[in-house]
């Protein structure tokens, strides 16, 4: 199933995200919910998509394989946190599904730790560099009520027709 985009300006996407009981990840409505996720992130054409972006605020997001170090599969993070293992943050741009034809400029750590827990409710520690630790910091930015333009500047709108064309793929949307 593929689910609609909720889009700026919505309420809900200003709010935190409600923990997921550990208990409900395996049950076949999660599941089913999960996979749903990946299938709308592609077909949308976002390299990550956090559950509140198809109206669930709950703590999950997914993120696409291309640009998973970790392993050959789609991720997807139950409840992530994350702590900076670099001082200084990187300026690039990003885009967002809820957000569509503009990009910003946003300063991210470059280097972070990352805990969660895995589509199948086992506990995932890794660290996560470069714009995979941007994807991760914009998801969880998202699982917590906040949006990038909140914090970026420097926007550059773009025609929307182009980027569903994937002209803009240097920037994917997140
Ligand atoms: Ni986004």
């Amino acid at each position: 199933m593929i689910y609609d985009i909720v889009f700026e300006p919505t309420p809900m996407l200003h709010e935190r995200s409600a923990d997921v009981d550990p208990k409900e990840i395996n049950s076949r409505e999660m599941q089913k919910f999960i996979k749903d996720m990946v299938e709308t992130m592609y077909i949308k054409d976002g390299v990550g998509l956090a559950a509140i972006q198809v109206g669930r605020p709950i703590q999950l997001c997914v993120i696409t394989k291309n640009y998973n170090p970790l392993g050959k599969d789609d991720l997807c993070l139950i409840n992530p946190v994350w702590t900076k293992l670099s001082i200084t943050k990187e300026w690039d741009e990003e885009g967002c599904l809820s957000v569509p034809g503009v990009y910003g400029k946003i300063k991210r750590y470059k280097k972070i730790r990352v805990s969660a827990l895995d589509k199948k409710g086992k506990k995932l520690e890794f660290i996560a560099e470069d714009f995979f630790a941007r994807i991760v910091q914009h998801e969880c930015d998202h699982l917590g009520g906040h949006l990038y333009i909140e914090k970026a500047t420097d926007f550059r709108h773009v025609d929307k027709e182009a980027v569903k064309v994937k002209v803009n793929s240097k920037y994917p949307r997140v």
